[in-house]
């Protein structure tokens, strides 16, 4: 483990992970690293962030992100509040902007949102003070969940650089493409997108990735496959004949794994549809399948965040340290 002694990131909030350079990817990975074995711990609680509020605002529906940022704000010692669209007065007509502006008003250290509008995030972390977590904003990014795919590879591989990493599937809607797009590429890995011409976004070769139709030939020596879902509720229209075909010819199956290398990891940021983008047995494979494991690293990667985020610099390497001692000894 190499653990940051001082924490190279300067950011007010987190909003994408395009303009990030490889120092503050990595700072924010080395200390991830190190609060996976927080959490692998009896005890778990920390008081780093104890005396500070998080409020989750979640516009769009989510398991793994919402839960694992109240966990990662709860154990790091903060007040977490899940704030529920359902529940408020959104319901009633009031905007985002005004709902954020009120809960400013309740001076909360940090809003972690998610928005199904691309670019609503950034929006109103203009209108707060606090720092602003993007949860995931329509089929813009999902920073996040790029890092905590970082963490998952890297702790497998012990490198980013050099890998070749296939992301399958319906790119054109992914925020977790585009997220994981900018982040392999900074870090010097290899990236493919293999897809049907429908589901890829225009102009995606300029994003520096090598784009395949043919997903045979794709995962031809890949390191890391990742899979996506078919995001139906963002396509208006049908963008492919049908499920089966889908399947036949993007889905992952025994025979399309077998082009890849022999210990190839099997990623999917979740939820998961069997049998349309993956395999059911595969997709539970424990020889490829790192889908559990990215799940815990996403409490690990979130609480790195709310970490850097949220303490004043001057203490977080401080911070780190102690943590250091107390897990692994002077
Ligand atoms: N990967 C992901 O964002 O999952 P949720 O929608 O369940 O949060």
């Amino acid at each position: 483990m190499n653990a940051p002694a001082s924490i190279n990131f300067s950011h007010r909030h987190l909003l994408r992970i395009e303009g990030l350079s490889v120092p503050e990817i990595n700072a924010l990975l080395d200390l991830a690293d190190t609060y996976v074995e927080v959490n692998r711990q009896v005890e778990k609680k920390q008081s780093v962030l104890r005396g500070r509020t998080q409020i989750n605002l979640f516009f769009e529906s989510s398991t793994r992100t919402r839960t694992s940022f109240e966990l990662a704000g709860k154990r790091l010692g903060a007040d977490v509040i899940n704030m529920s669209v359902e529940g408020s007065s959104i319901k009633k007509g009031e905007t985002m902007i005004d709902t954020a502006m009120t809960l400013n008003a309740m001076h909360p250290d940090v809003l972690v949102v998610r928005h199904h509008d691309s670019g609503a995030v950034e929006l109103l972390s203009q209108k707060v003070d606090g720092a602003v977590i993007n949860a995931g904003d329509g089929s813009h990014e999902h920073p996040t969940q790029a890092l905590l795919d970082a963490l998952t590879i890297r702790r497998r591989r012990h490198k980013l650089a050099g890998l070749v990493v296939a992301i399958c599937g319906d790119v054109l809607h992914s925020r977790v493409a585009r997220s994981n797009i900018h982040l392999l590429t900074t870090m010097g890995a290899e990236v493919r997108v293999i897809a049907p011409p429908t589901l890829l976004p225009r102009f995606v070769d300029r994003l520096g990735v090598k784009v395949f139709h043919d997903m045979k030939r794709g995962l031809e020596d890949c390191d890391a496959i990742m899979m996506l879902r078919l995001q139906t509720e963002r396509m208006h229209g049908a963008f492919v004949p049908s499920i089966r075909e889908y399947f036949h010819f993007y889905g992952l199956d025994k025979e399309k794994l077998a082009r890849a290398k022999p210990d190839a990891l099997i990623m999917h940021p979740g939820p998961m549809n069997r049998g349309v983008e993956i395999d059911t047995v595969l997709a539970d494979d424990i020889d490829h399948s790192v889908i559990r494991e990215q799940v815990e690293m996403g409490v690990a990667v979130r609480m790195a965040c709310l970490h850097a985020l949220l303490l004043p610099a001057a203490n977080r390497g401080a911070n780190v340290e102690r943590l250091r001692s107390a897990l692994f000894g002077p």
